[in-house]
């Protein structure tokens, strides 16, 4: 054979392969509304970029009648490319081959590009849509599952790992994203559950469709295993982009810079009105973090989960940090066992990231109530307390509000290794609020008050007035300065570039023991 004839030898092979399971499923999975492995790839990589790996790789299962079913690639394309011009590794499951599902040599394939992306210190991403275990396979398919789970949590913490389930992903198979750092999810045509609605039937009796079990809402609002609920595909690839322009390759490189485009000193008068003077009213803290960070981009995470914490990316000066923040619109800002969950989950992942950390706080506490006592508050509380000390990034606060009790300690404050701690003149910092406080420590005077109403009126506005402000943490040096809300964005990029080579370690150990 000539060379030219083997050359087209190899395109036809190459042709082959990209058909998958051939044009009659790819118009099935057109009809679904989703694309195919390789159409996804492209939306999600440069121009051009892609470098394809194992084309021609196939299963080598003889069982019912496996032997005569071989299709190259066997069921996921994977590779590595670039996104925004930086090196990204990806595999997507093709569900036109064998429904996506998983065999030894699927597996095979997956844990390549896993071990070349930790290697060479590059994000990888799943773009998941599988049937799971490739049945006719057995337990070797169970085994390359394992194989893959295990690669994903010693890759946790050196690249970042992003998931993207565009169709099914059930049983065990949910384990790998789940040890991801972030989870996509795109409305209608993607689930996620360990039992299906039918097993679900038969067990409890509940009758649940695939999309109330586990499609994207439910995940991004009810369990949080989601992270964000797309519109459709394109937007979930879109996304992914943006999160990968705000992380750093590895665990050994900065976050991306990029030329800022907003003025550093700009400072804000709307701040002074944002923040209502009555203690009891509710705002959106959004507007805070929109109006401080640059152009007022504001990635959030999680955002229809835990609504009374605020998580996400921006910059500041062009640079990445984590935003966290109570969120007094929603159960008055108070910290519970799904905010703490969320909040904790996100300070790691920025820690283990060189992202630093930004805490605008107002939260007038914990979450009273048996349900959350029930439900261990105190060890999930405490994984957020664990992730804040923990965590050895810039960390810097600002108190807009309320920093009361065991919730002032936690969110970032100088005793657990804040960096720059600012409150604005409206904070208010003490054990509890004053309604609370005056109850408790003035019990006998007010039930020997001839009125005691007017009592209690009057002790809430002593108490308020000596406690309820930022000046006593000042005094002590826990606050490090009190400034102007006007001044918060010039305060907080000054404050950044101080601390640009920050250093800090923990004592040496296997791991640390979080609370779970
Ligand atoms: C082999 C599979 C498969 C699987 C689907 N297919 N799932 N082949 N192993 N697990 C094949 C089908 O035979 C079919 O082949 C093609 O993929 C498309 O499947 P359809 O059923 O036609 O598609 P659809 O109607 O969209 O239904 C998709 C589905 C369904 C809901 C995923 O296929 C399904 O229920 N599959 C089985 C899921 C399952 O029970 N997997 C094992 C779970 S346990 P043809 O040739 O007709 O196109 C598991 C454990 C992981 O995964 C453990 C890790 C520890």
């Amino acid at each position: 054979m000539s060379m030219q004839d083997k050359l087209k030898h190899l395109e036809q092979r190459k042709a082959e392969a990209r058909k998958g399971g051939g044009e009659k499923r790819i118009a099935k999975q057109h009809e679904k509304g989703k694309l195919t492995a390789r159409e996804r790839i492209e939306l999600l990589l440069d121009k051009g970029s892609f470098n394809e790996l194992d084309m021609f790789v196939t299963h080598r299962s003889s069982d019912f009648g496996l032997d005569k079913q071989k299709i190259l690639g066997d069921g996921v394309v994977t590779g590595y490319g670039t996104v925004n011009g930086r090196l990204t590794y990806v595999f997507s499951q093709d569900f036109t081959v064998f429904g996506g599902s998983l065999s030894e040599a699927h597996a095979e394939k997956i844990l390549k590009v896993m071990h070349l992306a930790m290697k060479n210190g590059a994000p990888i991403v799943g773009l998941n849509d599988s049937g799971g275990a490739r049945i006719q396979e057995g337990v070797v398919s169970l085994g390359g599952y394992a194989d893959i789970f295990l690669q994903n949590t010693l890759a946790s913490g050196v690249i970042p790992q992003i998931s993207a389930i565009m169709g099914p992903c059930a049983g065990g198979a949910v384990y790998s994203p789940a040890i991801t750092d972030f989870i996509f999810m795109v409305d209608q045509t993607s689930y996620m559950f360990v039992t299906g609605p039918e097993v679900v039937k038969t067990v409890t009796h509940e009758e649940v469709t695939h999309e109330e079990l586990g499609g994207a809402h439910t995940h991004a609002s009810k369990s949080g295993v989601a992270h964000f609920a797309c519109a459709n595909e394109l937007d979930c690839i879109q996304q992914i982009k943006t999160l990968l322009s705000f992380i750093p390759q590895n665990n050994v490189e900065d976050p991306p810079s990029i030329e800022p485009t907003d003025d550093p000193y700009r400072q804000d008068k709307e701040l002074l009105e944002i923040v209502p003077d009555n203690p009891n009213k509710p705002y959106d803290v959004k507007q805070v973090i929109e109006r401080v960070v640059d152009d007022g981009e504001f990635f959030e995470v999680h955002a229809e989960y835990a609504q009374n914490i605020v998580v996400g990316f921006a910059r500041l000066d062009g640079k990445p940090v984590g935003v966290v923040a109570n969120q007094p619109a929603v159960l008055a800002g108070c910290l519970d066992i799904d905010s703490s969950l969320k909040g904790a989950r996100f300070i790691r992942f920025c820690d283990c990231f060189n992202i630093p950390l930004v805490t605008f706080e107002d939260v007038p506490g914990f979450l009273p109530g048996t349900t959350q006592e029930f439900g261990g508050i105190i060890k999930h509380g405490a994984k957020l307390l664990y992730a804040y000390c923990e965590a050895t990034v810039p960390k810097i606060t600002v108190i807009l509000r309320k920093a009361y009790g065991g919730a002032y300690d936690v969110m970032s404050s100088k005793h657990v290794r804040g960096d720059m701690n600012f409150a604005w003149p409206s904070a208010e910092i003490a054990v509890m609020g004053p309604d609370g406080a005056v109850n408790i420590i003035f019990r006998r005077e007010l039930a020997e008050a001839d009125d005691p109403a007017a009592k209690k009126a009057e002790l809430v506005a002593e108490y308020r007035e000596k406690f309820a402000n930022p000046y006593i943490a000042a005094a002590r040096g826990y606050i490090d300065e009190v400034i102007d809300p006007r001044h918060t964005r010039p305060k907080l990029i000054t404050a950044l570039h101080m601390l640009e080579n920050k250093r800090d370690t923990n004592p040496p150990k296997k791991h640390g023991n979080i609370p779970l």
